[in-house]
């Protein structure tokens, strides 16, 4: 390859939320990209197809599934990096359907580590998430604080980050590990706050049905995860390799507040419902998370570029238009 020749990398998760906007960020920074969206019979391609032509010009989709190891090593076979997102995410789902969580999230994780560590793939960059802390201890949350797993998901995710540092250090193989803390934007699923909140009202609803409302986030705009994510794939290996990072603003709300905030953004008086169906577990629900990204400034230089304020005005107008709202199910909990 030419020094001028696009690097091809390969993104699991490519057809997600973060993942779409990951593909978007890659293509603009000269990548072309091996997008796996998870196989499925009706050969949908999720968000991918709603990016425009010319992004997709630079964008091989292959359907496959990270449970399966001959899958990832055709993805990766002949890429110079790998941005690991699939996941199954859900909390609450996750307690219906744990075993499936660990077979995507720990054993998919595992099938990309084992890839790499065969293909010698360049980069790894394997997606943890601020939940594996549990409710913070101390605030702001550096990268040691403990972690404390309140949930089926967070389990399973921190069991992939826990082999990803096993192979880090048995193997020597190329990964950085990149731990988001709440990620919301457009195309964000409904089972996520922000969507719950913003596409009820913009379904007309004013009455919003929603679990506990004191829980804190920092939540961080898709497109400054997106960058993260580039950061940690584009950095020197000194700088990363073999390391986690913390990705998240350092702003906090408690999901009450942010009630208020969208209905005033979207000049509507809101009622909230406690929903009982929407209340997790005590034990389960992680009441306070508040992210020090200082580990990933240091080694990047990455910034968030977006307020809360701006991430959510353009949240509101992407489901505030009628074709995209159409896309979900505003009336059901989406689990
Ligand atoms: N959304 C957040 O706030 C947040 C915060 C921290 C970390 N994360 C992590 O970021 C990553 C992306 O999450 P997201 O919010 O975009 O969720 P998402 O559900 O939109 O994306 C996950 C993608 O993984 C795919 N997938 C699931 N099982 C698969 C399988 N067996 N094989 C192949 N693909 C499979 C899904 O089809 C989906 O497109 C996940 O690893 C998640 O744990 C998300």
């Amino acid at each position: 390859m030419t020094s001028s020749a696009p690097v091809t990398v390969a993104v699991t998760g490519a057809e997600g939320f973060i993942g779409s906007h990951l593909v978007e960020a890659l293509i603009a920074s000269g990548h072309r990209v091996r997008a796996m969206a998870q196989y499925n019979s009706f050969s949908s391609y999720g968000w991918l197809e709603t990016l425009p032509q010319d992004v997709m010009d630079s964008v091989e989709v292959v359907l496959g599934d990270v449970r399966d190891a001959g899958s990832v090593q055709h993805l990766l076979t002949g890429t110079e990096a790998v941005y690991h997102l699939a996941a199954l995410i859900a909390i609450p789902y996750s307690y219906q359907a744990p075993h499936s969580y660990v077979a995507t999230n720990v054993t998919g994780t595992l099938n990309v580590l084992e890839a790499v560590r065969r293909l010698g793939i360049p980069r790894m960059v394997h997606t943890s998430t601020s939940e594996t802390y549990g409710t913070a201890q101390t605030v702001p949350i550096t990268e040691d604080h403990p972690i404390n797993t309140q949930s089926p998901y967070s389990a399973s995710k921190a069991g992939g980050d826990r082999l990803a540092d096993g192979y880090y250090a048995s193997f020597g193989i190329p990964v950085a590990t990149l731990r988001p803390f709440n990620t919301f934007g457009p195309r964000q699923s409904m089972r996520a706050v922000i969507p719950t909140v913003i596409g009820q009202v913009a379904a007309g609803e004013r009455t919003i049905a929603l679990g506990d409302l004191r829980p804190t986030r920092d939540f961080m705009f898709v497109k400054d995860t997106a960058q993260a994510f580039l950061a940690v794939g584009t950095a020197p290996a000194e700088a990363v390799v073999g390391r986690t990072f913390n990705a998240g603003t350092g702003g906090e709300i408690s999901v009450g507040d942010l009630v208020t905030l969208v209905g005033k953004l979207m000049g509507a008086e809101l009622e909230v419902r406690e929903d009982a169906q929407r209340i997790r577990p005590a034990a389960s629900e992680v009441m306070r998370l508040v992210c020090d990204a200082s580990r990933l400034r240091a080694a990047t230089g990455w910034e968030p570029a977006h307020s809360l304020q701006e991430g959510l005005e353009q949240t509101v107008r992407f489901f505030s238009d009628p074709a995209n709202l159409a896309r979900y199910k505003t009336a059901i909990y989406n689990v």
